[in-house]
């Protein structure tokens, strides 16, 4: 019988191990360049801890299993609530913010599609502990840090901002109640997942009438300055309202005076599918065929205290390595050094086997000193190790022959310009970038 890989989950052969570390690689670098610790926690926790605060869309999207005890354990399916449990169990002697980052594997149970399957890797950067705009812009100043030193620009992405406490004040001012907000968002969010008709269908179980419907469906339409000024007029006079909309202008200003101003664009209909966000939401959208979001996040300010810690506030994002890799690919910009599977600096060819010790010798050295070395593992012709050099991709090959035997010399050619020298032994492995 013949296996394959469980549906919606990933192989890594070498060629696209490459690409997933390139990918990581990236997301640490941003996250140390802009002062952010690495976290990690166990990929089970209890069912509970999602149940609590992360909403039914996540919880119907879990793999969970009962162990031997009869707990109910989940894989996880997303960092936030092990964030959060971590923070608490050492709230009082953590230095405020808290500015922690993680590359998680996680799992989701939903219907493998393109940028979503049922294992991926998620770069998560949150700020814990202080409620300020600037956290806001900090966190989605991050995001866009990494999306343009992958080399996205404004023109192949947008990150689109909202604010669920402004869109809450506006709602509960046109008569939706608060208790009837959750079920609401959670239909929002699904705008730009659904056909047209299901969302049509979606928003009309939550509407009361045809006056609910359109008021719903015009207050979620307001998107750029434009509408920005009309959410504006429809916010004057409600202190809730105006302060969340002062907030939002405030988060926008601050990401154009980060210069990323060009990336971002509010949007009313961004409300994120999760249950815990309370302020600031954004989410990342490739400007192409793509449609999926890139990444998402925002603030959350219950999280922590509904999992039995103190009222701390947070901001973050998750992004996966899927959609990432699937919007590179899209726009035919994944780079030749993504794709690099070893690295071969030097291979070293016998000339006559009775060159094979020194080989063995000198590829020892080279290792112990960092350089990548290689050596073919069968006596064969040079012309054959020669080529076994080259499909390692290798940048130089050092021939060991006659001038080894009679002055300790090796023939160093390097691959890139044919250009051919030769070098003492020791002077090479002193310095084999010459
Ligand atoms: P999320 O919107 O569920 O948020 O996921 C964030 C990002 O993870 C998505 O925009 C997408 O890039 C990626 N993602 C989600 N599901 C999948 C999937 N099935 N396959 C591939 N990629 C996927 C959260 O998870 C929040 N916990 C993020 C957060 C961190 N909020 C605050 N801090």
């Amino acid at each position: 019988m013949k296996f394959q890989a469980v549906k919606g989950t990933r192989d890594f052969y070498p060629e696209d191990m490459a690409i997933r570390n390139w990918i990581t690689e990236a997301w640490r670098r941003v996250s140390l360049r802009n002062g952010f610790e690495e976290y990690d926690g166990p990929i089970l926790e209890l069912l509970d801890l999602y149940r609590a605060k992360s909403g039914e869309g996540i919880v119907s999207e879990l793999f969970h299993l009962t162990d031997r005890g009869d707990r109910e354990l989940a894989i996880r399916p997303e960092m936030t609530p092990t964030l959060a449990r971590m923070i608490n169990a050492r709230a009082g002697a953590l230095p405020r913010p808290i500015k922690w980052f993680s590359m998680p594997r996680l799992c989701r149970a939903e219907r493998p599609q393109r940028g979503r399957l049922r294992e991926f890797f998620q770069w998560n950067i949150d700020i814990v502990g202080l409620d300020d705009a600037v956290t806001d812009a900090e966190c989605i100043f991050v995001a866009l840090d990494f999306f343009r030193e992958i080399g996205l620009t404004p023109a192949d992405m947008v990150m689109k901002v909202n604010c669920r406490a402004l869109l809450a004040a506006l709602l509960s001012a046109r008569g939706f109640a608060p208790p009837r907000h959750a079920a609401i968002f959670a239909v929002l969010d699904k705008r730009d997942k659904l056909p047209p008709e299901a969302f049509a269908e979606a928003v009309e179980k939550v509407c009361a009438s045809a006056g609910e419907r359109e008021t719903l469906i015009s207050i979620s339409q307001a998107r750029g300055t434009e509408g920005l000024e009309i959410v504006a007029r429809a916010a004057a006079g409600d202190a809730r309202a105006e302060s969340s909309l002062a907030r939002l202008r405030s988060v926008l200003d601050l990401l154009h005076r980060m210069e990323v101003g060009e990336y971002c664009s509010f949007d009313m209909g961004v409300v994120r599918g999760l249950a815990y966000y309370t302020g600031t939401v954004f989410e990342g959208f490739g400007r192409g065929g793509f449609s999926r979001a890139i990444c998402g996040g925002g603030r959350y300010d219950q999280l922590l205290e509904s999992l039995g810690g103190p009222p701390m506030s947070g901001v973050g994002f998750g992004t996966s390595d899927v959609v990432i890799q699937e919007l590179l690919e899209e726009l035919g910009r994944i780079p030749s050094q993504a794709r690099t599977t070893r690295r071969t600096e030097v291979f070293l060819i016998d000339a006559a086997p009775e060159m094979f010790d020194a080989v063995l010798v000198l590829a020892a050295r080279l290792r112990r000193r960092g350089v990548g070395a290689e050596f073919s593992y069968r006596r064969q012709s040079l012309g054959k190790q020669l080529k076994q050099a080259s499909a390692a991709g290798a940048l130089r090959v050092v021939i060991v022959g006659e001038e080894y035997k009679a002055r300790g010399h090796l023939v160093v050619k390097d691959m890139a310009s044919g250009r051919q020298q030769e070098i003492p032994a020791d002077a090479f492995c002193e310095n084999p970038c010459m």
